[in-house]
């Protein structure tokens, strides 16, 4: 039996997660036994627990609490905590998702140690090292065994860093592979009915007070331009920033909520008319429920959907915002190919167990 050790702590972590451990659970349990160890970088219910009861993901057996801090800090206590966990117990492997601290962090503590590390969304590049999470997905991705990359242009990336080919997986995305599970399953409680989907969570926009006021300016122009709802689900980094700040109003038509949980993300999705995002993931999600998204940063890892022309970029500035909220409202973009066949999670599988 094939003993791994999953390291998540943050929301996409857990909804990443969730489709190899179904998979695991469902197609692998007699070849493959997976214990999940909880950083604690998020930990309030709406950022965490909502999602283990909702995706039904096995209860992490290791939660480090690790909670927020400054990024040295909070990443030493994880390395600490998860040097602990590995050498208290015997694992074959690591795996990790994305680019956050907690992947870092677990793939740091993993490869000091020997253990094999596993990146889940590799190879992906926004070319910028100002953002924390290209740090720690460059970083993750020269310390992996195996590099599962969810797109052709991750792979290319990888090729072009001098990755021995053997290394490289294209697995395509396992975001992709949940959404096709889990949109039949998605319920909706919220009064909308028609609206413009919105959320901002990134360190560039919410720690910069005129990048913030500028979309928050834009996202009102919006809301009256069009005579549309606005549903923006706050990030608690950004509404700690939001609520500290002078000079900020919302058109009535912006409904401020907290966060949603994966179901009701995806049920909103399906529902709106535009998303405003500066997330990675729901950028993708959107274009998987056929839907456009205006992205509030200067790039993108997941240039496909640009070139596709069902994202643009329009960074934090407030025309190029109105105009590409003209350009793509109520358009319905060409689904994308890029992004595998929906099985992603057996194809990690497999290939961690044939390594
Ligand atoms: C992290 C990831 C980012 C990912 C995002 C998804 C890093 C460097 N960034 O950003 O890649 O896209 O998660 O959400 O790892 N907070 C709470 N409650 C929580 C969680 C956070 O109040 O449950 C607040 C704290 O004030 C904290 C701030 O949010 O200081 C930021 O949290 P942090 O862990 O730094 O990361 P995110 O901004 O969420």
């Amino acid at each position: 039996m094939y003993k791994i050790l999953t390291i998540v702590g943050a929301r996409p972590q857990f909804i990443k997660a969730a489709a190899i451990s179904h998979t695991i659970k469902e197609k692998y349990a007699d070849a493959i036994s997976e214990d999940i160890l909880h950083t604690g970088q998020h930990y309030d219910d709406a950022m965490s627990a909502q999602f283990f009861r909702e995706l039904d993901i096995p209860q992490p057996r290791y939660n480090l609490g690790v909670g927020s801090g400054r990024h040295g800090a909070q990443t030493a206590l994880m390395l600490k905590g998860i040097e602990e966990t590995l050498l208290n117990n015997q694992y074959d492997g690591v795996l990790v998702y994305g680019d956050t601290n907690s992947t870092l962090a677990g793939a740091l503590a993993a490869v000091k140690l020997h253990i094999p590390v596993f990146h889940v969304e590799a190879g992906l590049r926004s070319f910028n090292r100002e953002m924390p999470e290209e740090v720690n997905r460059v970083l993750t991705d020269h310390m992996s065994a195996l590099l599962f990359a969810p797109t052709e242009t991750a792979v290319h990336n990888l090729s072009k860093e001098g990755f021995d080919e053997k290394q490289i997986v294209f697995s395509g995305d396992v975001m992709f592979d949940n959404v096709l599970h889990y949109s039949k399953l998605t319920t909706y409680n919220l009064q909308l009915s028609s609206f413009i989907l919105a959320t901002i969570h990134r360190d560039f926009n919410t720690d910069h007070p005129e990048r913030l006021k500028n979309i928050i300016t834009a996202l009102n122009e919006v809301a009256e331009q069009y005579d549309t709802d606005i549903l923006f689900p706050i990030h608690p980094r950004t509404k700690k920033i939001i609520d500290s700040m002078s000079g900020i109003s919302f058109s009535p038509r912006i409904n401020l909520c907290n966060p949603l949980s994966y179901l009701e993300t995806l049920a909103a999705l399906q529902k709106s008319r535009l998303v405003l995002t500066d997330s990675g993931g729901l950028q993708k999600e959107a274009n998987f429920c056929d839907k456009c998204s205006v992205v509030l940063r200067p790039e993108t890892e997941w240039v496909e959907l640009v070139n596709d022309g069902s994202t643009i970029l329009a960074d934090a500035d407030r025309n190029r915002i109105l105009t590409a909220v003209q350009k793509l409202i109520d358009h319905t973009p060409i689904r994308t190919h890029h992004f595998g066949d929906g099985n992603a999670a057996g194809k990690i599988i497999r290939n961690i167990l044939s390594l």
